[in-house]
């Protein structure tokens, strides 16, 4: 975070004059196991990582938001604060920000202005959440200047609306991890009640992320479709969402579902299944059966969601043979591209990395990125 906050610090000098008065910052995450099962009303378990985004600010007395964005060149925008917001036409980094301030306004929250310089370095389009640090960082900075009294997971529901004002129809996970993680602790979200349990992660387990550099875009495409297949199972299955069937109901009714629908309705039921056991395997230091689910987690959005991409197997089948059979890798985040994580013993980590950079460029044609992470804190906030 020094080094973000730092370049964000002198933008903000370089851009307005004078000195930011207070700094905000969330994380990104990496889920570990969970996916796609947060909008269908199930359970995740993510864990909020060393990357984020900071935000350095003044009050500027205007009705103004002001904002200078240092990963994209300094790029500059200006909007009013308003309940009525329009987006951008070009500037998508901007619109998150348009969103949030909207959604805040539309509550019926009472702010002002602020100047602000933006600098992060969670990898973009990696699958590892820059947009809901983005926006959590953002929520809490206004909630913070202006004593706004809004509790962080309410900040995550916030930042969730802001991506469907933006036309990504996204769960809870990303927001809710990047705002309330814990540092050594995996986070389970019940999705539906929103309650959350900190589970904590063995001192002695190192979380790699392997970049594929294929890069993901959630907005809008693929993901609302996988979101509305979902729905559309739920329904015939005649329940509210696929938290509430069981593997014996899909089956049962499998005559009145299409193929498609029956696979997708499948990898969520299982994958609730599989966040809860993966819970009790970290409980009980048990890497085996970790390994176990997580691999099935793969193969499930690989072959019943259909989620992954070539270079992404690829990448998980490499670690595979780096470890072994007791490789607890997949996928992780949205999909199409992006990342995978394993997790992983101390004594693995340089044979994982020896084995990416050995065959994924004769696979893929590209170079992975490779980062070792432990589980850090949410959103965090400080006057300066
Ligand atoms: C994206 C979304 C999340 C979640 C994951 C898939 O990260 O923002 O809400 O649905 O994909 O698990």
């Amino acid at each position: 975070m020094t080094d973000v906050k730092q370049k964000a610090l002198e933008a903000f000098e370089t851009k307005f004059g004078g000195k930011a008065e207070m700094c905000s910052y969330a994380p990104g995450r990496v889920n570990i196991i969970g996916e796609h099962t947060d909008y269908n009303d199930g359970f995740v378990l993510p864990c909020a990582i060393k990357f984020g985004t900071a935000i350095v600010a003044r009050k500027n007395n205007t009705n103004k938001i002001r904002v200078v964005a240092v990963d994209i060149d300094n790029d500059y925008d200006e909007f009013e604060i308003t309940t009525d917001m329009s987006k951008h036409e070009s500037k998508t980094w901007s619109n998150y920000l348009r969103g949030v301030t909207m959604l805040i306004a539309k509550k019926g929250h009472k702010f002002e202005g602020l100047d602000l310089a933006i600098c992060g370095d969670v990898p973009l389009g990696a699958g590892l959440s820059s947009s809901a640090s983005l926006e959590v960082s953002f929520g809490n900075l206004i909630n913070q200047a202006y004593n706004l009294g809004i509790s962080l997971q309410d900040i995550a529901l916030i930042g969730q609306a802001a991506e469907a004002f933006i036309g990504c129809k996204c769960g809870i996970m990303d927001q809710t991890i990047s705002a309330c993680g814990q540092a050594d602790h995996a986070l389970c979200i019940d999705c539906r009640s929103l309650e959350l349990k900190q589970v904590k992660l063995p001192q002695d387990l190192v979380i790699m992320i392997i970049n594929s550099n294929v890069k993901h875009a959630l907005v809008g495409g693929e993901y609302n479709e996988r979101r509305e297949q979902c729905e559309k199972a739920a329904k015939v299955l005649g329940v509210k969402a696929l938290r509430d069937a069981t593997l014996e109901m899909l089956i049962e009714n499998k005559s009145k579902l299409d193929e498609l629908s029956f696979k997708r309705a499948r990898h969520v039921i299982t994958e609730d299944e599989r966040v809860l056991l993966a819970i009790s395997a970290f409980e009980k230091g048990d890497l085996a059966t970790l390994a176990q689910l997580m691999y099935a987690s793969h193969v499930s959005m690989r072959d019943d969601f259909e989620i992954t991409i070539k270079e992404i197997d690829a990448l998980v089948e490499i670690v595979r043979s780096a470890i072994g059979k007791d490789a607890a890798v997949r996928m992780t985040g949205g999909g199409f591209g992006g990342s995978i994580v394993a997790v992983v013993e101390p004594d693995m980590v340089d044979k994982v990395i020896a084995a990416v950079n050995a065959e994924y460029e004769k696979v893929s044609g590209k170079k992975a990125t490779i980062f070792t992470t432990h589980a850090t804190n949410g959103a965090q906030f400080a006057l300066l």
